[in-house]
């Protein structure tokens, strides 16, 4: 059965373009190298590219090379004909200076790929942190038909007798090691047992999130995100996703249909319910931008900050993927969201059909781990947006904001949601890790920890350093946290309430800049400020010394990236590539 596409698919214009044999003979002939028949590259049928993400540099997408097989099945199947090729590797634990400094050149690559080869349509392979917003980023300037397959988190880990998490382990039990509770063995057997698995972290970190968020926006197959990597539904899902994609090639269903602001109001959402990650904050903006559609600051407390958290999984709860996934997964999230009004399920998705459509009557299974709307885990669990003279923009992930903590800072009858504490500012993490124990430093629960230098340009790329814990002997008393406040970021997995990704940064000159270890920092959550009161006439005196210095880049890319990029308050982008939209509507030159 021959179907007319769409539109006419760009591969003809490689394979079968008028007049061009010689340019045809070249394209086609070592293509063949590896046994595709001419016959198939020029019979109309679909060039479905597959973006690979997984190898041995990026662990937590390494099932990809297993998914990818049961992908082509699903390729051939529908009559299509698949083309692997990797992406660049983007390791969130791994990569110096820090991964996030490749989601842009993962996504430069992406779009050359895509653009200049005869692909009509792309499987985006996602798991990791940044591996899912690049995807979708290229995608979208792109603007070819896409759909994404996340590789899945790994299974539950436990340690003891208790579910221990990816990520969230660790930061849980540096604590309990700085605390004297733990051994050195002790800390590093439960930091290996919270990765049991092939697949990507299993807590509701930036990878869940992300490919969460992926599937909200209706660019993967409903339930596509939570599957456990080893499960067998992976495979399967796998499968149907391949064959969803040909479809999607015949009928041009390219991400412009799909990607509309509703659909991204509706992921602001769906990140509070289930106690997304920070980081989902700058991938969304980044998202958003590449796909044309403004979002606002004010929009994450419009339509996120007042929703409840449903989701009772670590670092904002206790469970883990596995739990998760049999609850119900995304789909029973979105279901709650849509029955309460907060999701809009009218919006197109990968699979033709709309969102509501695509998880109608999906409710959750397990009550314990997906709360009804109505009993959630916790009021107002949205990200807080805050500004002052420190930063235009920063957030504070308000749903792993513990009782302690309320009860120490935001609790002061007549204050409650307010705290003024003493400065203690690091420059870099170096800094930090040298000075935090320092006894002239006098920390003690009145202060309040400050990290600059760690945003997109100082860093750079900014790091995941924000979450800073306090000094031995403060923990050895049992205070757990004090607030911090920096511009980089920190990693999803963190159960920190800190107020991060602050912009402008401190090496753009941003407020923090002009902060002086020993000033007064005054935090009031009820009108989202954040201040340092010091005056006018002494911050400009302050600026006469300019800004704190930041590393030399160490190689090109680094170099380029800081020279381009713009402020993680609006995504992190290259904002030059940002006039580079549905590339696909031309074809590139022979
Ligand atoms: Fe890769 Fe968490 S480190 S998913
Ligand atoms: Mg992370």
């Amino acid at each position: 059965m021959t179907r007319t596409p769409a539109r006419p698919f760009r591969s003809r214009e490689w394979f079968a373009a008028p007049g061009r044999l010689d340019m045809a003979a070249l394209y086609l002939e070592r293509f063949m190298n590896y046994g595709i028949t001419p016959r198939e590259l020029t019979s109309g049928r679909p060039i479905i590219g597959i973006a690979q993400s997984g190898s041995d540099l990026t662990p937590c997408n390494r099932i990809h090379l297993e998914t990818v097989k049961r992908v082509k099945a699903g390729i051939e199947a529908a009559g299509g004909i698949p083309m692997e090729f990797p992406t660049h590797p983007i390791f969130e634990n791994c990569r110096r200076p820090t991964a996030a400094i490749d989601r842009n050149l993962a996504y430069l690559g992406l779009v050359e790929i895509l653009n200049g080869y005869p692909i009509d349509a792309v499987v985006l392979t996602t798991g990791c942190d940044k591996t899912t917003p690049s995807a979708i980023m290229a995608a979208s300037t792109v603007d070819i038909p896409a759909i994404v397959l996340s590789g899945g988190p790994m299974l539950d880990g436990w340690h003891d007798g208790d579910l221990v998490g990816s990520g969230t382990v660790i930061w849980r039990s540096r604590r309990k090691l700085a605390a004297g509770e733990i051994t050195e063995e002790e800390f590093l057997e439960a930091a290996t047992a919270s990765a049991p698995s092939a697949g990507h972290c299993n807590t509701m970190g930036t990878a869940s999130t992300m490919n969460a968020i992926a599937e909200g926006l209706g660019m993967s197959l409903p339930g596509c995100a939570a599957i456990p990597a080893p499960y067998r539904e992976r495979g399967q899902i796998a499968y149907e996703t391949g064959k969803r994609i040909v479809e999607m090639a015949y009928d041009d269903l390219r991400p412009s249909k799909i990607l509309t602001r509703q659909s991204f109001l509706n992921a602001i959402a769906l990140i509070t319910a289930i106690g997304g990650s920070s980081n989902a904050h700058p991938h969304l903006h980044a998202m958003a931008r590449h796909a044309d559609i403004e979002l606002k600051p004010s929009d994450w407390m419009e339509f996120g900050y007042d929703l409840p958290l449903l989701v009772d999984v670590q670092p904002a709860g206790r469970f883990l993927g596995e739990r998760f996934h049999r609850a119900g997964g995304v789909p029973a999230v979105l279901s709650e969201l849509i029955a309460a009004g907060k999701v809009d399920g009218n919006v197109a998705t990968v699979t033709g059909r709309t969102l509501g459509e695509n998880v109608a009557n999906r409710f959750a299974t397990d009550r314990e781990v997906i709360r009804a709307y109505d009993q959630p885990l916790k009021e107002q669990a949205g990200f807080l947006v805050l500004s002052g003279n420190l930063f235009d923009v920063a957030i504070m992930k308000t749903s792993v904001i513990g009782p302690d903590f309320r009860a120490r800072y935001l609790s002061r009858p007549g204050h409650e949601g307010c705290f003024e504490g003493r400065a203690i500012v690091f420059d870099g993490s170096d800094d930090y890790h040298h000075r935090i124990d320092d006894p002239a430093l006098d920390i003690d629960e009145n202060c309040i920890l400050v990290i600059r230098g760690a945003g997109v340009i100082g860093w750079p790329g900014s790091a995941e350093v924000t979450n800073m814990q306090p000094p031995a002997a403060l923990l050895q008393r049992g205070i757990q946290s004090l607030p911090t406040i920096g511009d980089g970021r920190q990693s999803g997995t963190s159960d920190s309430p800190s107020i991060l990704n602050a912009s402008p940064e401190s090496a753009v000159g941003g407020g923090l800049a002009w902060l002086c270890t020993g000033d007064t920092i005054r935090i009031d959550l009820n009108h989202g400020r954040c201040d340092m009161l010091v005056d006018d006439a002494e911050i400009a005196r302050r600026k006469g010394e300019g800004i704190p210095p930041v590393p030399a880049s160490q190689t090109p890319w680094e170099e380029i990236y800081r020279e381009k990029v713009g402020q993680l308050g609006e995504g992190g982008v290259l904002d030059l590539a940002l006039k580079y939209r549905r590339t696909s509507e031309t074809t590139p030159r022979h």
